[in-house]
């Protein structure tokens, strides 16, 4: 299966990276466009894949066509190209907020149309990454998107009306994770640590503590009990947080990044 990336921004560099490195893929069979010559020259020369002329021609030579423009590029290159893309080939759009009945209007009908929502992880390959498709895409195409996609991150199948959840959850907790590695860091340094050195011990427990939720599949409050000693350290700060309202702060900040994302959209 041919793969063709048009934009060779942030998410395509990083994506097309971690894929070729898991050689899920061969150079050989990945094709980029992008505006700038000099961004897809230097993927050319880093990872020896296809520099299309055109989008067009990405398109007339690629099976899979993965749409990394932003929203506004991405309905325009649809509309200029849509009598070259058939309902053989697949349209896989990254492009954020941009909805699968608003990339169907573009095109010819049946078209098999792939919506992704990726985080910016996909550069250390553990991003998460929502996936939903309509009804012409085929088995194979989604199997093969699904593989690509796991080689840098985790794929969540979800219906399209939980993307916004998705988003905020997925998409801007990246920010909220490194506010709260920071503060925990900060609070270090008040205590007399090197900053750089909190960093690294703040981010290692916060990575670690991820791995064993995603590894035991406990609750996190089963993890919480387990490291709460009675009458001990943990216990003390986790009810000090709490009197400051921490639960409620963070469900209130996904509230507001989910209304955020409902404004924009009207
Ligand atoms: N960055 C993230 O964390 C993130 C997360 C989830 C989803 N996304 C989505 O992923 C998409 C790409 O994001 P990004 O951060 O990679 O953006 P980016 O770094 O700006 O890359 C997009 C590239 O595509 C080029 N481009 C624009 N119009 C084009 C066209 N008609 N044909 C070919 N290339 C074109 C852009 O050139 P110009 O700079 O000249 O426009 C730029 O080089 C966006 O739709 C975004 O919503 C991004």
């Amino acid at each position: 299966m041919k793969l063709g990336f048009i934009g060779a921004g942030k998410m395509a560099s990083a994506i097309v990276t971690g894929i070729l490195s898991n050689k899920i893929v061969s150079a050989d069979d990945v094709f980029i466009s992008d505006l700038h010559q000099e961004k897809v020259d230097q993927l050319h020369a880093d990872l020896g894949l296809n520099v299309a002329q055109s989008n067009s021609d990405l398109i007339k030579q690629s099976d899979l066509i993965v749409i990394a423009v932003g929203p506004g590029a991405a309905v325009q290159v649809l509309s200029d190209n849509k009598d070259l893309i058939n309902s053989k080939k697949t349209v896989v759009s990254i492009a954020a907020g941009l909805e699968v009945s608003k990339i169907e209007a573009r095109l010819n009908a049946n078209t098999p149309v792939i919506r992704l929502m990726p985080n910016i992880n996909v550069i250390v390959k553990e991003a998460g990454i929502a996936l939903t498709s309509n009804e012409y895409v085929s088995d194979d195409a989604l199997k093969e998107v699904k593989a690509l996609f796991n080689s840098v991150g985790t794929v969540y199948e979800l219906p399209e009306s939980q993307f916004d959840i998705f988003t905020a959850i997925s998409g801007s907790s990246p920010a909220y994770a490194y506010l709260f590695v920071d503060s925990i860091a900060r609070a270090a340094v008040k205590n007399g640590m090197n900053k750089d050195l909190a960093n690294d011990i703040a981010s290692q427990a916060v990575l670690g503590s991820a791995k064993m939720i995603r590894d035991t599949k406990e609750e996190p409050w089963t993890l919480i009990n387990n490291v709460s000693s009675p009458g001990g350290t943990t216990v003390a700060g986790l009810v000090n947080l709490e009197d400051n309202g921490f639960i409620s702060t963070v469900i209130k900040g996904i509230d507001a990044t989910i209304e955020k994302s409902n404004d924009l959209k009207k």
